[in-house]
């Protein structure tokens, strides 16, 4: 399975009054064709962040000052705009959280579509109409839609327009950073479905963003752990279930219900997530880990990588698997 985009230790700053924030810090990933890898973690992790590097709508004071992105092999960072806008919806969509953060309030849904369609394609207005006609029937919703301004659809309705109009000219990736948060919970699954509906018909890969563990599990080939603006782990989403390895990954694991079982009391995580600006010494989590030694204080983790995924923590690597420990640890905390 060849890679769709392949991210090398992206780090992007934001120069804010009170210092330097570096909001991504050596992000490496890649996925695959027809792959929907998750990002996961607590507000302000730097899942935006990412996607907005990836997607190239970081806005100053944002700013990527190293890594590579590369989709299909062919690098992003230094494309020109121009170039960038070829491959915009094409190859590369983004949705965003609010559907009206992607649609434009004060154009039809028709005329939307349409934009989107001739800026790419040598194809009559007449053609352009039936393509939008046929997109918005992927997402089940009826042609006489199309003359409606965005006000005039639901939320769910919205968000599935804006799925149609990501899917218009085929990309390769689509990006979906917290496309159904905004929604209640019935919509938000018969957009889910849709979306993996879609998915299945048309193989694209998908870099699907949710701070909701529990949501990502079920639609996630693999997942990424984020905190702080590093990737703590990465692996399958069976893998992730029956053993998450790093400490932040199982105390993600521990502050939902899970999804299927007995029910338990939830334990969450203690603390809170750091100020970027200043942020701890050595592993970045150590405040918050009950599992921490005086080697997290002093050394950041490097990242192991296995057949299981990666992991950045100390608990692994030198001395063999901590997952033995880091399990008999927990059962004595309970
Ligand atoms: N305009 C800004 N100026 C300075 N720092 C910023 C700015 N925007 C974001 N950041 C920093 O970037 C970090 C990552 O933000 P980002 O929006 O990527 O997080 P996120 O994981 O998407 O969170 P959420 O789940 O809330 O959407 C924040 O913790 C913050 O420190
Ligand atoms: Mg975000």
């Amino acid at each position: 399975m060849g890679d769709i985009l392949e991210v090398r230790d992206l780090c992007v700053d934001y120069d804010s009054p009170r210092g330097k924030v570096r909001a991504v810090n050596k992000v490496s990933f890649a996925i695959g064709k027809g792959e929907i890898f998750g990002l996961v973690g607590e507000s302000g992790c730097g899942k935006s962040t990412t996607a907005f590097a990836i997607s190239r709508l970081l806005r100053p004071p944002a700013q990527v000052s190293s890594g590579s992105i590369q989709l299909k092999g062919q690098e992003l960072t230094h494309l020109p705009e121009k170039e960038f806008d070829h491959l915009r919806w094409s190859n590369i969509s983004i949705i965003l959280q609010s559907a009206m953060n992607n649609l434009n309030p004060v154009i039809k849904i028709q005329d939307q579509l349409i934009d989107a369609i001739l800026a790419h394609k040598d194809i009559s207005t007449e053609e352009a109409v039936k393509q939008a006609e046929y997109l918005l029937g992927l997402v089940d919703i009826s042609a006489n839609r199309l003359n409606n301004y965005p006000h005039e659809l639901s939320g769910g309705m919205r968000q599935r327009v804006v799925i149609a109009m990501a899917l218009a000219l085929r990309p390769d990736l689509i990006i979906m950073d917290e496309p159904t948060t905004a929604l209640d919970v019935v919509v938000q699954n018969g957009i889910i479905k849709k979306v993996l509906e879609l998915q299945k018909e048309f193989d694209f890969s998908i870099l699907f963003i949710t701070h909701d563990l529990p949501l990502m599990l079920e639609i996630c080939d693999r997942v990424g752990v984020m905190y702080a603006g590093k990737l703590v782990e990465v692996t399958k989403r069976e893998t992730l279930l029956r053993e998450a390895r790093h400490p932040y990954t199982q105390g993600l694991l521990e502050s939902f219900p899970p999804l299927k079982g007995k029910k338990k009391r939830l334990k969450g995580i203690t603390g809170h997530t750091p100020d970027l600006v200043t942020p701890p010494s050595g592993c970045s989590f150590h405040p918050r880990c009950p599992f921490a030694m005086s080697t997290c204080k002093q050394e950041e983790p490097q990242i192991l990588a296995d057949n299981k995924g990666i992991v950045a923590c100390h608990l692994y690597g030198k001395e063999g698997d901590g997952f033995e420990q880091l399990q008999a640890a927990s059962e004595g905390n309970q």
